[in-house]
């Protein structure tokens, strides 16, 4: 037996319960790892509520998407791992709010020492959303200006110091003046508090008029029409998560007149749709976190029997950086 967080039906965070589970032998291509740490994320709210959903709408259903440990067990038919080996489980596969789980070995990453378990849970998955974002989604350019909403957050942070790292300036947004402290600590060069500040007017400002090439947008329907104002001419609207609510029906007419510019509503399993997509993501992030060169704000760890809690801090904007559960 061990200890999860599960639900048994969508709502508010009363429905996470800590209750035994049995985990058992791993099965073929399996492997059991005692888990160390685990990551929070926005998005686990979204298979909590319902709005995601969990897979086939099974329940009971543990949730969770990242996580560190060592494996215990083997199953039959695994290979390129062992047992005490430290590894991060980051692909988005539910499943990682448990002591001990089971994951299949394909989604099983060796984790270096370097990489304390705390950053691989606080960052793994945040930081291979920021991967495809700031590469892929709108590839971030030496010399440009971006903007990024709700900067001081856990998936935030690091893609401001992986733009900067690209040679962008950052413009980013935050809900108080304690978040915009955070923001700075970690490079953002324009902080604007949008709780007190028009923040399309300022980034005008900021850019001598012109605009921003690229908004990345994850706090939904509360800034969709000002990261529009924000946008240059034929400029990126990059939405990817739904913070204060889903992004409202785009007008298209809306894109026209302010710029001819595009928008996407991305989702991380379009751009990490198999072992080598996850291969060349985390290649490029776990050297960056191992050398420092991109540093995490653990800005809360709870116990994960207190998932509840830390659903409720993370939903009312109390929480800054990335947020850990202690097994
Ligand atoms: N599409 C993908 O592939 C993908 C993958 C991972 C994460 N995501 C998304 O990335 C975003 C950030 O995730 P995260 O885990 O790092 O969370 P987070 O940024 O640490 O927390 C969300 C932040 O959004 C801001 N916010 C603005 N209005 C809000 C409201 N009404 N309610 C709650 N928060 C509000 C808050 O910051 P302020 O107080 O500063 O406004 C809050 O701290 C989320 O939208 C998540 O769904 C998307």
């Amino acid at each position: 037996m061990t200890k999860a967080i599960v639900i048994h039906e969508y709502g508010g965070p009363e429905v996470l319960k800590w209750e035994d589970v049995e985990v058992g032998a791993p099965g073929p291509g399996q492997v059991r790892i005692r888990q160390e740490a685990i990551g929070l994320n926005f998005r686990d709210t979204y298979h909590r509520s319902g709005s995601y959903g969990v897979p086939g709408d099974k329940f009971p259903a543990i949730l969770g998407s990242e996580g560190a440990g060592v494996i215990e067990a083997m199953g039959e038919g695994v290979t390129g791992l062992h047992v005490g080996q430290r590894v991060t489980t980051c692909n988005g596969i539910i499943g990682a709010y448990s002591q001990i789980r089971n994951a299949k070995a394909e989604n099983v990453l060796s984790l270096p020492d370097e990489i304390p378990f705390d950053t691989a849970a606080a960052a793994m998955f945040k930081g291979i959303t920021a991967h495809y974002l700031i590469r892929q989604s709108y590839e971030v350019k030496k010399g440009e200006t971006i903007l990024i909403q709700a900067v001081a957050g856990g998936v935030g942070l690091i893609m401001c110091q992986w733009a900067k790292q690209l040679g962008a300036t950052v413009i980013g947004t935050v809900g108080s003046a304690a978040k915009a402290e955070i923001a700075g600590n970690y490079g953002c060069d324009h902080i604007i508090n949008y709780s007190e500040e028009d923040f399309a007017e300022r980034v005008r400002e900021i850019t001598d008029g012109e605009g921003v090439p690229v908004v990345y947008d994850g706090v939904g329907l509360a800034t969709y029409e000002g990261s529009l104002d924000c946008l240059a001419n034929r400029g990126y609207l990059i939405g990817y998560g739904n913070a204060s609510g889903n992004f409202p029906h785009v007008d298209p007419m809306d894109l026209m007149y302010n710029g001819s510019l595009y928008f996407q509503r991305a989702s991380l399993r379009h751009f990490i749709r198999n072992r080598a997509e996850l291969e060349n993501a985390t290649g490029e992030l776990m050297p960056l976190l191992a050398d420092g060169s991109i540093k995490v704000e653990i800005g809360h760890a709870y116990d994960l029997k207190d998932a509840a809690q830390a659903h409720q801090d993370l939903e009312t904007r109390k929480t800054t950086g990335s947020v850990i559960f202690k097994p």
